[in-house]
């Protein structure tokens, strides 16, 4: 049971791959759970990609969870508490499969056949909503589209986490993603707030990310978060949850993170 049976959802998003999103909710994710031993954290997997919910460790092929994933739940067809997954004591897992990609054709024919009106963009908050009574932190991993699966997460969620690799490319998706924050907002979603932006993988040799670094804070002020996570050697997904000296850097950094969410009061102990 959550402490105030009233849960926050926080997603993770930019319309970009590899820039760090699924990184920063699982090493948040982790961290907060760890630090605030008495919250309790669901990740939620909104990428079909399922890189999430391969990097948690609980499973190993992801076929095992076909059927009993949150393309299912979202269908109605399962039942969410079937197919979340316990990580640790107070961290569990709503995992996704490839299946989910088949979402967005689903909906546009149902949609061509007029048999779904404006609630078909609230088919995961319908969904996440109920949990609030049973987490007080649900951390989702958006994908890296500017498409209808990232639209549904962004309805469903109180808050969202800009997360940007300190590089140009990534950057000019910034105001791209906050257009479709603000578009979201202002058709279906009036709570949704935009906790802050952080910069993921800044690379100290190179002059690049810290001008990249710059150039946000002036234009995005304190909104970019003072947290800045450096790149370590190139991680693999897969060992993120070890113990190697690389692995406890860059999880020393995303402690740090929780503790500016701390600060800020987007997370509250
Ligand atoms: N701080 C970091 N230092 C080094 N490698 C990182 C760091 N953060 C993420 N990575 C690696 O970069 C790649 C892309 O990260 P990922 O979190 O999967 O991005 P996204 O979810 O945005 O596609 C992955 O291989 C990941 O292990
Ligand atoms: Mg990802």
């Amino acid at each position: 049971m959550s402490r105030n049976g009233n849960g926050k959802v926080i997603s993770f998003g930019l319309q970009k791959g590899g820039v760090g999103k699924t990184t920063s909710v699982i090493l948040t994710a982790k961290e907060l759970s760890e630090q605030c031993p008495d919250l309790k954290v669901l990740a939620v997997d909104f990428d079909p990609q399922g890189n999430l919910s391969e990097s948690l460790g609980v499973i190993e092929d992801i076929d095992e969870i076909k059927g009993k994933d949150i393309f299912q739940c979202v269908m109605g067809q399962e039942k969410v508490e079937d197919c979340i997954l316990q990580i640790t004591d107070n961290l569990d897992l709503l995992p996704a499969h490839e299946d989910l990609s088949a979402l967005t054709l689903h909906m546009i024919r149902k949609a061509v056949n007029e048999e779904v009106g404006n609630d078909v963009f609230f088919m995961l908050k319908d969904i996440l909503d109920p949990l609030r009574a049973e987490y007080d932190y649900v951390l989702i991993d958006l994908p890296p589209e500017r498409g209808y699966l990232a639209i549904l997460g962004l309805v469903a969620s109180d808050a969202v986490i800009i997360v940007m690799q300190a590089e140009p490319f990534p950057r000019r998706a910034v105001p791209r993603f906050i257009e479709t924050i603000e578009e979201v907002a202002a058709e279906y979603n009036p709570y949704l707030e935009i906790a802050g932006i952080l910069c993921t993988m800044a690379d100290n040799r190179t002059n690049m990310s810290s001008e990249v670094i710059r150039s946000l804070r002036m234009v995005y002020g304190p909104k970019v978060f003072d947290t800045v996570i450096k790149r370590t050697v190139r991680l693999a997904e897969a060992s993120l949850i070890g113990q190697s000296r690389r692995v406890k850097e860059i999880q020393e950094s995303y402690g740090a993170f929780v503790e500016e969410l701390l600060e800020r009061g987007v997370i509250k102990q």
